[in-house]
């Protein structure tokens, strides 16, 4: 086996990472970026320094990892889970309700299901929320809460001026947000690296890392994951995901459109309740109303106070409506209707902004060739269009087209770097 193989052997076995779904040019300019930096200029010697010294490890896999994500990311998810555990405390006054988000990234994960709970009123101490991440630079980033543009392409402008204090071009979460959730840097593959966690975990949220894992790497990180979770517990995972849990005690909950999953595992002894039950969706499914009325725009739905306005997560600020419309009805889970609509505004006006809500839904409907082709058409009507860029990534991974992915990978990389500051 080559230098650079072995390199690229102890990288995956350390943190999980599958080179191809990364991209081998990504991997080899970072592996020589980090070469040039401690000056080993031999791939032995570098092989034999990354293995021997933890934080070169841990610097490699900062220049790697692919840390993109935005708050309310997933339709409908994050309203699901807050109603569901909503409902579990006020069913027993004793209950506190642990969540673990890992990956977790720069923090907007757990921040979206903290605003959720917000919303609802549950009250902070009724829930423990942690959040952790391989990165250290990411959970930095989470601990500060202080976000770019980027960070809101589904969220609307009412929930980001409830909870965000805005100066020139940056967003600061509010206290009360950050108060609710701990951030911790820890690897999922590393028993040690998590066994400060705590006890077991009522939900884990494990979205958009298995897919970049190798066969054998997901089945270590979902062993864990089944350590982390009590029985009964519910999983969310990234919308090319479910298939990693094939074979594993793990059953659909609700339409499969959520991408979560309850664990039951066949060891638990009979007679185990469940953890939670079908949350209600009448009284305060106030982050997205479950049926929206075709003509109403959300913030128009009157709401007790303090819960100004129901808030839609779901939709880039509101310049068309029947589109924002169409992502509303997306977020609820309501696919089909949502669909329908898009192409209906598709027909009469195409936007990149169209393509990529078509592409996003096709794609939740498992219908991946008809995903790429509308995100290609949003690439090509706006090609710097990050959403539809990252879906065509992910779509990409999840259809196994490696060159494609790399490609995509390639051109947000490019994309990032010019966006910097
Ligand atoms: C694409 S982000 C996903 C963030 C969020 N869950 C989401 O879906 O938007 C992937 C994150 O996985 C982290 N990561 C990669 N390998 C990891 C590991 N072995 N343990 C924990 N986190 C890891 C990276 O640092 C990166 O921030």
């Amino acid at each position: 086996m080559t230098a650079h193989a072995r390199i690229l052997e102890y990288l995956t076995r350390r943190i999980g990472l599958d080179p191809d779904s990364l991209g081998a040019s990504t991997i080899a300019e970072a592996i020589q970026e980090r070469m040039r930096i401690v000056e080993k200029p031999e791939p032995n010697s570098y092989r034999e320094y990354l293995e021997t010294e933890p934080a070169e490890l841990q610097k490699l896999a900062e220049r790697i990892v692919v840390s993109e994500t935005w708050f309310f990311r997933g339709p409908g998810l994050f309203d699901y889970l807050a109603r569901t555990i909503r409902d579990a405390v006020h069913a027993d006054p004793k209950r506190i309700v642990r969540v673990l988000s890992i990956p977790c990234s720069t923090g907007e994960e757990p921040y979206s299901l903290a605003m959720a709970l917000q919303e609802l009123q549950v009250p902070p101490n009724r829930h423990v929320l942690v959040g952790v991440d391989l990165s250290t630079q990411a959970i930095t980033t989470a601990q500060r809460g202080v976000y770019r543009e980027f960070a809101f392409r589904q969220i609307l402008p009412a929930i980001r001026a409830r909870y965000f204090r805005n100066q020139e071009t940056t967003w600061t979460i509010s206290d009360a947000i950050k108060s609710r959730v701990q951030f911790h840097t820890g690897n999922l593959l590393d028993p040690h690296g998590i066994s400060n966690l705590g006890s077991p975990f009522d939900i884990v949220l494990c979205r958009n890392l298995l897919i970049y894992f190798t066969a054998e790497t997901r089945r270590q990180a979902l062993n864990q994951i089944e350590r982390l979770l009590l029985p009964e517990g519910l999983l969310a995972v990234g919308s090319a995901e479910p298939s990693a849990l094939s074979g594993r005690p793990f059953l659909t909950v609700g339409t499969g459109e959520l991408f979560l999953f309850r664990y039951s595992p066949s060891t638990q002894p009979s007679g185990v309740p469940p953890r939670f039950s079908e949350p209600r969706r009448s009284q305060g499914s106030v982050i997205l109303a479950p049926v929206l009325p075709r003509q109403v725009t959300p913030v128009a739905v009157p709401l007790p106070t303090p819960r100004t306005a129901p808030i839609p997560v779901v939709g880039n600020p509101v310049t068309e409506p029947s589109l924002d419309e169409a992502r509303l009805l997306a977020d609820a889970g309501q696919l089909s209707a949502a669909e329908t609509l898009c192409q209906a505004v598709l027909a009469r006006t195409p936007t990149a902004q169209g393509y990529a809500l078509l592409g996003v839904i096709c794609h939740a409907r498992g219908r991946l060739e008809e995903a790429t082709e509308a995100l290609r058409r949003a690439l090509y009507l706006e090609p710097h269009h990050r959403e539809a860029l990252i879906h065509a990534l992910t779509v990409a991974l999840a259809a196994g087209q490696t060159a494609q992915a790399e490609n995509l990978r390639a051109r947000l990389r490019k994309l990032t770097q010019e966006e910097r500051p």
